[in-house]
């Protein structure tokens, strides 16, 4: 009974600590002239929804810039009152990064912010921080026929997004979205507002392309494009493998993908359906080129595989057609789910590995008939992919020479609980596949945060060899942590 009254009396002290506070933050808001949420407006109960249902937080504030000016006070207040500072772009982290991974934080929701425009002579489109991939693609093609590499979601913030790599079905032509990066205008947490650029902060540029969401707020984003594609082939398999031909169907792939893939081809293997793998790609040409460029794979993959007819399209059409809607021109957030995710970036997966993949697969996964899950395994390095030949070191994104990235996912159709109990089906995946391999051979990649991770497993596997850099660019430009979030970069001197 005195615990429990006591309890209760802590908990009014906190719930009174926590409204003084969010009328403190809100007046130096207002104050400075920052739009906010109030809280239970029609606003606030969109900003405050999570993409992942299975992590909901409480910010203290939301803010809703429109221009550098309100980030850069958005910063300056939580600064000067001690509350840490989160940038949300399209809300589309795994594990709810935008609001900081914790109750508490200042949210500065950037998703009014989605301007785009080009200027040809220099080939640089300026973005706005909280402009979304299918406008961003929308814009560049429709008005200048131009387009950038990046992943498939819609509605996937372009911020989140560039910060921590972002991988597509063009990204074995043409690179990571970061790859497109020419410089960014940042916040930092000491309120200044700089140019990073390979003349100017050139090691906060570094920090940017591969661990962005550390070092400040990203205000206003400078890209260089390519022309957009006019013809362009989409073409699918089904692998049709089983227990015993899968691990030989993998080893031809990566064959395939490590010696004979020519840059033009974009493919992944994926299971949307329990135990139905098959093949979806984008070919840079017609169907007949896609056919001889792709021939050398079919010949090796095991019998019993059916090609589908493939499509023409050109580049918007690509884009729309791997969405799985009908128009990407989005500026507001996608559905949410309710899930749990891991990933592998790997150099290889063959011999023990691969069987290991491939028995967990066959015999746990199928199993798990009660709900929705897939993987994705993404041909993402390789000799002749554009992501390869970038400098392992020339960026912080670090997974450059693995082959493959790999996103295991599983979701509950209902809004309202995860298992605890389930959280073993994705983890007993990872763990069978790293299992035989040497810790050099293997990582995970930040855009698919798994939330369970503790912070130094998170670094070490997001990271890998450039934590030690990171850590010292953390403790150059976010000593105090400002930019906290539970897998955020420690500083180290
Ligand atoms: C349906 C779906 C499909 C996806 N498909 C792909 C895919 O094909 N390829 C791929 O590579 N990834 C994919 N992803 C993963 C995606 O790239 C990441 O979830 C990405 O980080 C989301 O970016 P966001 O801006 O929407 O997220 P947010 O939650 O807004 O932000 C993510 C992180 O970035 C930080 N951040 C946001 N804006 C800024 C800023 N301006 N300055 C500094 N930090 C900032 C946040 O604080 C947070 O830590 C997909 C995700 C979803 C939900
Ligand atoms: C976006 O551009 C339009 C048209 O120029 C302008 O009216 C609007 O204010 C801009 N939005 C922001 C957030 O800058
Ligand atoms: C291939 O097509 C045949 C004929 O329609 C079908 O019986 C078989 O199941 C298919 N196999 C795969 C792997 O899709
Ligand atoms: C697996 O697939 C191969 C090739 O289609 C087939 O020959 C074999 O019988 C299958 N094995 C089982 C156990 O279904
Ligand atoms: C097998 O996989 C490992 C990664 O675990 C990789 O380093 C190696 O190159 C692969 N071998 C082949 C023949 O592809
Ligand atoms: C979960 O939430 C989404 C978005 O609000 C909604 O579309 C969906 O129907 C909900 N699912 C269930 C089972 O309630």
């Amino acid at each position: 009974m005195r615990v429990a009254t006591l309890l209760f009396a802590g908990s009014i002290a906190s719930i009174t600590e926590a409204l003084v506070t969010r009328a403190v933050i809100d007046k130096c808001l207002t104050d400075a002239g920052v739009p906010v949420d109030i809280k239970g407006s029609d606003d606030w109960d969109r900003d405050v929804a999570p993409f992942n249902v299975r992590l909901p937080y409480l910010p203290t504030a939301i803010s809703v810039p429109l221009t550098t000016k309100h980030i850069q006070d958005s910063v300056k207040c939580g600064k000067k009152l001690g509350i840490k500072v989160s940038a949300k772009s399209g809300g589309h982290s795994y594990a709810s990064f935008g609001f900081g991974g914790e109750n508490g934080h200042l949210v500065v929701e950037l998703d009014r912010m989605y301007n785009v425009t080009y200027d040809a002579g220099k080939n640089i489109a300026t973005v706005q921080p909280g402009a979304r991939l299918g406008h961003v693609a929308t814009v560049l093609y429709e008005t200048y026929g131009r387009a950038i590499s990046h992943g498939t979601c819609p509605g996937v913030g372009i911020s989140g997004h560039f910060l921590h790599g972002g991988f597509g079905f063009s990204s074995h032509m043409h690179g990571l979205a970061l790859d497109f990066v020419d410089s960014v205008t940042v916040v930092l947490a000491d309120g200044r507002v700089v140019e990073a650029s390979s003349t100017e902060n050139s090691d906060l540029l570094w920090g940017i392309k591969g661990a962005g969401s550390n070092f400040g707020i990203v205000a206003s984003w400078k890209l260089r494009t390519f022309e957009a594609p006019k013809v362009l082939t989409r073409f699918g398999v089904s692998l049709g493998w089983n227990k015993s031909t899968a691990v030989a169907g993998l080893e031809a792939v990566e064959k395939y993908a490590k010696n004979d893939q020519p840059r033009e081809v974009n493919f992944r293997i994926g299971d949307y359906n329990k135990g139905q793998p098959g093949i979806e790609g984008l070919y840079y040409g017609t169907p007949e080129q896609w056919r001889k460029a792709f021939q050398p794979l079919l010949d090796t993959l095991p019998t019993g595989y059916n090609v589908s007819e493939p499509q023409t399209l050109n580049w918007i059409q690509a884009v729309i057609s791997y969405s799985n809607y009908d128009n990407v021109d989005w500026t507001t957030p996608s559905p949410p789910e309710n899930f749990y995710a891991k990933s592998l970036a790997l150099k290889g997966l063959n011999g023990t590995a691969a069987q290991n993949f491939v028995d967990y697969y066959f015999d746990v996964a199928n199993n798990v008939v009660d709900r929705f899950w897939f993987f994705q395994l993404d041909i993402h390095g390789g000799k002749t992919s554009q992501i390869a030949k970038v400098a392992v070191d020339a960026t912080s994104y670090v997974h450059r020479d693995k082959l493959y990235l790999v996103q295991f996912y599983d979701r509950y159709e209902n809004n309202e609980t995860y298992p605890a109990t389930s959280f073993g089906f994705l983890d007993g995946w990872v763990d069978t596949v790293t299992k035989p391999l040497p810790k050099s051979e293997w990582g995970s990649y930040a855009n698919y945060a798994d939330a369970r991770l503790s912070r130094a497993v998170a670094e070490d596997q997001y990271y890998g060899k450039h934590l030690p850099k990171l850590q010292k660019l953390k403790a150059k430009y976010d000593p105090k942590q400002l930019f906290y979030y539970p897998q955020s970069v420690e500083p180290k001197a």
